[in-house]
């Protein structure tokens, strides 16, 4: 039985019964198996309403994924964006631990970049820009608006969804951390994912808002050019994304930057720009990194600037409720490319 019906609630989720959710993913059924990650395999499945949803189960009990399952339903449970995963309830009983999920069609951006959907190119130009600029606002928003502020810790591509009109969804709280008011960073253990974490939080275990600005940028390297953070290289030596990048961009040959998979169907000013800004966001200084915030109005204001590419804006408006406002755009013409690597 569920809790009560959600007029009565003052929380947007439910807490749903085992039955409910073993009939809805056929007893979790290996067909209806969607993902695997760290701590468990989530699965597909259809509520008895008919609703579709993705139900994440954590694989073996430990303190580590008891510990994981209550900061991802804590954190997800009080936020509400458009560019972050929805969570719909959770089950917790015995050695049970079930987190619900709106079910996103589109999958990650893992399987579009470098996975089974990289082949079928549905990842045009309109589409990637509106995925960087949707998860760089829902970073933002967790960043500035939540209360309190929460870094995500894990940005990546496998933590970034796509609904059914490849609208990004930020997902995968397990490691997140809230930030009490007024702390500026915390040290921690060093957790997240090789090749997206930043050099101060690989090293010494810092963690603040600007980490999670760092694997913004790698990941937005990484939808530009459908190159993998860190590439092997033969001898086993390993190469990342912006030691690659950075020739290029200090040549201004920024063709050479983008997924051959587009086919040279990109608007360049656009592409120069949010490279520009990926510059920006993976500095080695975290001090020299910009806020969210400032990455969206950057994202958006090199936007602005190649208005006359009409299926571009035209794509993009449907979802650009308050493009008035973007004068500063990104004045990458100034920005040093003579930087140290
Ligand atoms: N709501 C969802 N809709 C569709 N697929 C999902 C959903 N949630 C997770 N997945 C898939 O499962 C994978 C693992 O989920 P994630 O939450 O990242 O778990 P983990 O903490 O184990 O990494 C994702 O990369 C994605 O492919
Ligand atoms: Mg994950």
């Amino acid at each position: 039985m569920m809790i009560s019906a959600s007029s009565e609630r003052d929380y947007p989720w439910e807490i749903y019964t085992i039955k409910e959710l073993l009939h809805a993913t056929n007893n979790f059924h290996n067909d209806n198996k969607i993902g695997e990650g760290g701590f468990g395999s989530v699965y597909w499945g259809r509520t008895s309403k008919g609703v579709e949803i993705a139900v994440k189960r954590l694989k073996a009990m430990s303190a580590k994924a008891e510990m994981e399952f209550a900061v991802e339903v804590e954190i997800l449970g009080r936020v509400r964006h458009k560019n972050l995963l929805g969570l719909r309830g959770f089950y917790a009983g015995g050695d049970e631990r079930l987190i619900v999920y709106d079910y996103m069609p589109n999958h990650s951006l893992i399987t579009h970049l470098h996975g089974q959907l990289a082949s079928d190119c549905l990842l045009d130009w309109p589409r990637r820009i509106k995925i960087v600029i949707g998860s760089a606002e829902g970073l933002a928003y967790l960043h500035h608006k939540a209360n309190p502020h929460i870094i995500h810790r894990d940005i990546k591509a496998s933590n970034v969804l796509l609904d059914k009109e490849f609208q990004a969804k930020v997902a995968d709280f397990g490691f997140a951390k809230l930030i009490p008011d007024g702390v500026t960073h915390l040290t921690t253990r060093v957790k997240g994912t090789l090749g997206y974490l930043a050099p101060e939080y690989a090293m010494w275990g810092k963690v603040s808002e600007s980490c999670d600005v760092y694997s913004f940028g790698i990941l937005l390297l990484e939808i530009i050019s459908a190159r993998k953070p860190l590439k092997k290289l033969p001898g086993g030596v390993k190469l990342d994304i912006v030691h690659w990048v950075t020739p290029y961009v200090q040549k201004g040959a920024f063709d050479h930057i983008a997924d051959p998979m587009l086919k040279g169907k990109y608007d360049l000013a656009q592409l120069k720009s949010a490279i520009m800004v990926a510059m920006r966001c993976t500095d080695s200084n975290p001090e020299n990194r910009p806020s969210m915030i400032q990455v969206v109005d950057w994202l958006k204001g090199g936007l602005r600037r190649t208005k006359e590419v009409s299926y571009v804006q035209d794509k993009f408006n449907e979802d650009n409720d308050n493009d008035t406002d973007y004068e500063e755009g990104f004045g990458f013409e100034n920005f040093n490319v003579e930087r140290k690597i």
